[in-house]
């Protein structure tokens, strides 16, 4: 069942029960995960359909983003001379009072829960049961770094001296989740914040931002802004007052912002190619399901995604676990959100360039195990495609593509399958199926990955759970995980206590 699928009559969303989540388990440091709403129930199904109604005509987010755009470099100059004087008051706040007013952030995207998932759907086309845990995990970031803004308190021989400006800069494809993680993570440390959404989803990040100031959290220390021109961005990014830089995005764009400025204070998690090793001993069933879900929701666009599925020995020749990947990925529903029985939406943009090549051209010795078909006239629409036989050092095995592709590899012994894996010059996600226990922990000493994933798919980490960060060059500049302890710890520096008198 999705969120939206069934006829049934009873109103109103009900988010009570959860299946994968241990929010009733009452942890030790004050945070549990907010339930995703549960398509099990009746009412949740009526409340997406909704939902659903309201997608082809949604305004979401318009007015926010008509109002903040900046054309020049004396209207950045205020927006970031207000951002310091404002952040001020806001860092003096103790972490605890901080803490109340991030609460409160985390309450009010509960409350636009079914605004925010409308918004990514029109706007991006994110369909619904993949917009719906993203804002729970929105609101995991509000609630745990509350929580952790009173740690920043507690630092013995130490003290905590916020940024003045922290600058957002996130991606398309997580339009409410990360915007939210990065400007609530620099929040809860203190600082102001200066947030310009991706252009292809400015309107969700507009529609998470009001959410953020419904609650609170005063539009002077948080500046929602758009850039009327590209140099804006050189010039936001080097800005003298800009003491931190949370980017989400391509390597290639930290490295452009690391060219704007030498001592660039960055936090970047950049780009993945990632790659699913399943081993003889796997549940394979289990293991072509989380395959299927890993490369092919959000249509592949998630920088977890699995690019890569790798067989080990006899599961390369598994008829059973071909067919399930197979079937599966045939029997995928493909077209735009507002309609109820799509399971994989469209690509962002009309597919080109590289991923162009990745739908339409095979590499030596690859052949389609599921041919993509380009399903509307724009060329956004397109069925997920399976490319078996891709070999070892080839164009596919080592480049990021970002969208509804998956390649087939094969390796005889799990060595090489880790081997092939750490060929890849990025490292963010990974994954193992395996039941054997030497296979997993080989796998585990030996796999360069930020997020490691045993048996499991290998998107949608859970704040807490599964802290996130990436390695190699999924990775640039300094930090910790989002989603994890230490996080805002390298929000602001540190200086030496003063010494009791
Ligand atoms: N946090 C996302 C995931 O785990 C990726 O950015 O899928």
């Amino acid at each position: 069942a999705s969120l939206a699928n069934l006829d049934d009559t009873v109103p109103g969303p009900n988010r009570t029960q959860d299946r994968n989540k241990d929010a009733a388990a009452a942890p030790s440091d004050g945070f549990g995960n907010t339930p995703d709403t549960d398509p099990a129930l009746p009412e949740n199904r009526m409340w997406g359909r909704a939902i659903l109604e309201r997608i082809p005509s949604s305004t979401l987010g318009n007015a926010a983003v008509q109002a903040a755009t900046i054309t020049d470099a004396s209207a950045l100059n205020a927006v970031l001379k207000t951002a310091v004087e404002h952040g001020r008051a806001w860092g003096a706040l103790s972490g605890a009072e901080r803490a109340a007013i991030l609460h409160r952030a985390g309450d009010a995207l509960e409350a636009r829960r079914a605004d925010l998932i409308e918004v990514m759907a029109a706007e991006t086309g994110k369909t619904i049961d993949q917009g719906d845990p993203e804002v729970s995990e929105a609101i995991d970031f509000a609630h745990f770094y509350a929580e952790r803004a009173k740690d920043l308190d507690a630092v013995d021989g130490a003290t905590f001296v916020p940024a003045r400006v922290t600058v957002v800069t996130p991606p398309w494809n997580f339009p409410v989740a990360i915007p939210a993680g990065s400007t609530l993570a620099a929040l809860a440390a203190g600082s102001a914040v200066v947030i310009k959404p991706a252009t292809q989803a400015r309107r969700s990040g507009a529609v998470m931002v009001e959410a953020l100031w419904e609650a609170g959290v005063p539009r002077e220390v948080l500046a929602l802004v758009q850039l009327g021109e590209r140099e804006l961005g050189q010039q936001l990014v080097a800005h003298p007052s800009v003491d931190r830089v949370i980017l989400t995005g391509g390597y290639e764009t930290a490295e452009l912002f690391r060219s704007f400025r030498t001592d660039l204070p960055l936090l970047a998690e950049t780009s993945g190619k990632n790659a699913i090793i399943v081993t003889p001993s796997a549940d394979l069933d289990l293991a072509a399901k989380d395959v299927v879900y890993s490369a092919f929701g959000h249509a592949g666009q998630k920088c977890s995604a699995a690019s890569l599925v790798i067989l080990v020995g006899s599961a390369a020749t598994s008829k059973r676990f071909h067919n399930q990947l197979v079937d599966a990925v045939r029997s995928l529903k493909v077209g735009f959100p507002a309609d109820a029985t799509v399971q994989m939406g469209p690509i962002i943009e009309p597919a080109k360039g590289k991923l162009l090549n990745a739908l339409t051209t095979l590499g030596e010795g690859e052949s389609w195990a599921v041919k993509p078909e380009k399903l509307d006239a724009d060329g956004r629409l397109w069925s997920p495609g399976v490319r078996s036989g891709v070999r070892r050092g080839s164009y596919f095995h080592l480049t990021e593509f970002f969208g509804p592709v998956l390649g087939v590899m094969t390796a005889a012994t799990l060595e090489e399958a880790i081997a092939m894996t750490n060929q890849i010059e990025y490292g963010l996600t990974s994954g193992l199926h395996s039941l054997d226990s030497v296979e997993i922990g080989t796998w585990l000493e030996t796999i360069e990955a930020g997020n490691l994933y045993v048996n499991r798919g290998i998107t949608g980490a859970i704040v807490r759970r599964q802290p996130f960060g990436g390695w190699k060059k999924s990775a640039v500049g300094a930090g910790g995980k989002a989603g994890g302890p230490n996080y805002l710890m390298g929000l602001g520096s540190w200086v030496p206590a003063e010494p009791a008198p």
